[in-house]
């Protein structure tokens, strides 16, 4: 039986190595080994959406990967894309818009948003919450949150003054 497999990866441009347990799944990687604890753990069998991560820049469920599959790869969390700037006019949107409530769908509702905007700079309210549709939010009702992503839209494509 394997005890531990050793992996290396990048997570928020930083070089890690560790020694897993061959079933540990990345999102409690994250957490556990690293203690990246804004990556979520809901439902665990990517239903709800609140481990959302980035992994080689596209978005995907960190309780259906294995750390062991992330060797290699680029994973970026909510800590890393709240560090960079690079979603903070979102994280502004959410909280002017009352868009979260407990938080806990958050950090994957913006890594989520962002791959939205990234893709698409002007959604409109459908194509933003078909996107979203995979990220369960319990306490909302997803209304302000559809708000919060469309002003950041529009924020976005305003020319710079
Ligand atoms: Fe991963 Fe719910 S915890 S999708
Ligand atoms: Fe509570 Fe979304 S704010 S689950």
């Amino acid at each position: 039986m394997i005890a531990s497999c050793g992996i290396s990866l990048t997570v928020n441009g930083e070089h890690v190595e560790a020694l897993v347990p061959p079933r540990l799944n990345l999102a409690d990687f994250l957490r556990e080994h690293l203690h990246l604890t804004g990556t979520h753990v809901g439902c665990e069998h990517g239903v709800c959406g609140a481990c959302t991560i980035r992994l080689n820049g596209d978005i995907v469920r960190g309780c259906l990967i294995l750390a062991v599959q992330a060797s290699g790869a680029v994973v970026e969390t909510i800590e890393g894309l709240s560090d960079s700037g690079e979603i903070a006019d979102l994280q502004v949107a959410f909280r002017e818009r009352n868009a979260l409530q407990c938080g806990y769908c958050t950090p994957g509702m913006l890594v989520t948003a962002q791959d939205l905007l990234r893709q698409c700079p002007a959604p409109d309210r459908e194509r933003i919450r078909e996107h979203l549709s995979g990220n369960y939010c319990r306490c909302t009702g997803y209304e302000a949150i559809v708000d919060a992503v469309e002003v950041t839209a529009r924020a976005r494509l305003e020319p710079a003054r």
